[in-house]
């Protein structure tokens, strides 16, 4: 995460004057449990070192000033709460801004977080320009923390059209450093798992393929989804949640079902199997079975939910068919971005190189790797200069 000295430094040089609180938030790899968010299952992210560091002071009544290099054109954007603004990004500011009531704020945005990589670099700016704008306004009433993560959930879709789940706003806030969270999304409760794996290292890899209609495809899948339990609740009868149903039950169910139906639901029955085996196998800390349980996430994003590419599915299997790449699959929403991967640490000089190499001959795209570790959830810095986690800060 960036330092909040290289947050003052922007804001002094964008707006001249100093600013008085500051927040952070981090980016997101999720272990395991893809596209399931949305369906009330269970996921298993874990918050990155990298992240959003935002620098704000009160701005001139009425107005917000916003500044970043990384996430909006450079130079100041601005605009009124009665305007609604043009580009995505302003717009997702400003329906951050509405969230929290605030206007009259001028923000400088720094960030070390790839953007639209995947590893959710919306979700990390919506927490930490949202906890940044709470923090200047010593109001009476701040939402739960469960609250912001929805409040920045809901511009999200709002202003970029993504119809999210809620997992990435809630790492970003309920992160804990070596820890993943095993988050159970529709109790909205979390556990903290260790994630001890000292021999091994998890890869975050770029793919270096952009992720191309990313919303349409996302919002797409939600919607098959949505009418396969339409057709699933025709076949067996009403339901709260699919989850309540044992796996085998829903695949019993689906076998007459339209094939997108049937391949979805495949999807999200395995997939919440698999994230309860992960969580398990953690405990063993045994690489062989996380890996094949990465594996087989992948191929049933790539041939069951269908938010993978050629190009994820070539680097996943050239990855994996090294020795000492226990598994990978791609990571987030999928369609293009980043994978994710579980090496032995021996092998990250030799053959991860060689397979990252031959996946660039394949596919004439470069890579970009990181061994990412679980960091903590949003911080938070007064006027006062004390800092604090804002799921702390918040009622
Ligand atoms: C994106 C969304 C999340 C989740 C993942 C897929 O990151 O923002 O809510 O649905 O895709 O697991």
């Amino acid at each position: 995460m960036l330092e909040i000295s290289a947050a003052v430094e922007s804001f002094r040089q964008t707006y001249g004057g100093e600013p008085l609180v500051f927040a952070q938030a981090p980016g997101r790899v999720n272990l395991i449990g893809e596209h399931i968010d949305y369906a009330g299952g269970w996921v298993l992210p874990m918050a990155l070192k990298r992240g959003v560091t935002v620098a704000a002071a009160p701005g001139e009544p009425g107005r917000i000033r916003v500044h970043s290099d990384r996430f909006l054109d450079a130079g100041v954007a601005e605009f009124k709460p009665d305007q609604q603004p043009p580009a995505a990004f302003t717009r997702f500011v400003y329906a951050l801004a509405l969230e929290t009531k605030i206007s009259g704020a001028d923000i400088a945005v720094v960030s070390d977080l790839p953007v639209e990589r995947g590893w959710s670099s919306s979700a990390a700016f919506a927490v930490a320009v949202t906890s940044a704008l709470l923090a200047l306004n010593a109001r009476a009433y701040y939402p739960q923390p469960l609250e912001l993560c929805r409040m920045c959930q809901r511009a999200e879709t709002h202003a970029l059209g993504v119809e999210c789940g809620l997992m990435d706003q809630y790492v970003a806030v309920y992160g804990q450093a070596g820890h993943a969270l095993w988050f159970d999304t529709r109790l909205e409760k979390h556990e903290y798992v260790p994630i001890d794996l000292p021999d091994l290292a998890i890869l975050l890899i770029d793919s270096g393929q952009d992720r191309a209609l990313a919303e349409s495809g996302y919002n797409d899948r939600r919607r098959e989804l949505s009418q396969a339990l339409e057709q699933l609740e025709r076949r067996i009868g009403k339901f709260d949640s699919l989850f309540d149903l044992k796996p085998e039950q829903i695949l019993n169910a689906a076998q007459d079902l339209p094939q997108i139906s049937r391949l979805r639901l495949r999807h999200i029955a395995t997939e919440q199997q698999r994230v309860e085996r992960f969580v398990r196998q953690l405990k063993t800390g045994d690489a062989i079975q996380l890996g094949r349980l990465l594996s087989a996430s992948h191929n049933s994003l790539s041939e069951d939910y269908d938010v993978s590419t050629p190009e994820l599915d070539a680097l996943c299997d050239t990855l994996t068919a090294r020795p000492g790449i226990f598994g990978a699959r791609l990571m987030g929403g999928g369609f293009g971005g980043s994978a994710l991967a579980l090496a032995n640490r021996h092998v990250l000089d030799g053959d991860l190189q060689a397979a990252l190499a031959s996946y660039t001959a394949e596919t004439g795209l470069a890579t970009e790797w990181h061994a990412v570790r679980p960091g903590d959830g949003a911080l938070v810095t007064h006027q006062d200069g004390t800092t604090e986690l804002v799921r702390e800060w918040l009622p």
